[in-house]
């Protein structure tokens, strides 16, 4: 895989965007942000992104009377900035199958929660923990997973637990897997970066551990 050349699509504050970015800047990460798109127009990520000299563009469906010509517009503005792969960073929206054709095995995802569980349409964000610490489980986590054309689905690539403290409040239960999302989601990024990774249907190979795998 060539260097990556990453298009952060994103609705909100972002932080996942910036700790990526953050890993690129300490030489964690090989890769570039070549565009931040959003389609919240005032979403805070816009302004970070526009700061740090990142193209920023706010790209919503409402804009265009039909769904081709949004999907046309994404891929040429993706296109024009040369982005071979698609980082999904906090976007509430359905990523839809001209993207997904485009992009096969390069639109990233993360998650935060250890799916399949909690997980799926509505489950973003704050809700996640709420149905987290309704349910009663006793670890929750992060999964980084490539995307396909369902909410939170397609093979997992990393997932990391994170344990639930008896007296955890959603907010402080956001804020351990927030922190754990940061570390994690450059690390999924690395192993595309350095080649390190192949896609057998829903399963994701590390190629590094091949030989463990075989034996
Ligand atoms: C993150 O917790 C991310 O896992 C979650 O939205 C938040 C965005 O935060 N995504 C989902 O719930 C997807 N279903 P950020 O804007 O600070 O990166």
């Amino acid at each position: 895989m060539p260097h990556l050349k990453i298009g952060v699509f994103a609705s909100g504050t972002g932080s996942n965007c910036k700790a990526i970015f953050e890993s690129i800047k300490k030489e964690l990460l090989d890769a570039s942000i070549g565009v931040v798109i959003s389609n919240v127009s005032d979403a805070p990520i816009l302004d970070w992104a526009t700061e740090q000299g990142i193209p920023a563009k706010h790209i919503s469906s409402d804009q265009f009377n039909e769904l081709d010509k949004f999907h046309e517009h994404l891929l040429s503005t993706l296109k024009k900035r040369q982005i071979n792969f698609i980082v999904l960073a906090g976007y509430m929206k359905k990523i839809g199958r001209p993207i997904l054709t485009t992009y096969t095995n390069r639109v990233l995802n993360i998650h935060p929660a250890l799916l399949p569980s909690f997980g799926g349409k509505g489950m973003y964000g704050r809700q996640v923990h709420q149905a987290v610490l309704e349910y009663g489980a006793k670890v929750t986590g992060v999964t980084v997973h490539l995307v396909d054309a369902e909410y939170d689905h397609g093979p997992v690539v990393l997932q990391e637990p994170v344990r639930v403290h008896p007296n955890d409040t959603v907010d402080t239960l956001a804020k351990r897997v927030l922190d754990m999302e940061h570390q994690v989601y450059w690390r999924a990024l690395d192993l595309f970066s350095k080649n390190q990774i192949e896609i057998h249907g829903q399963k994701v190979v590390f190629t590094n551990q091949k030989e463990d795998r075989d034996e």
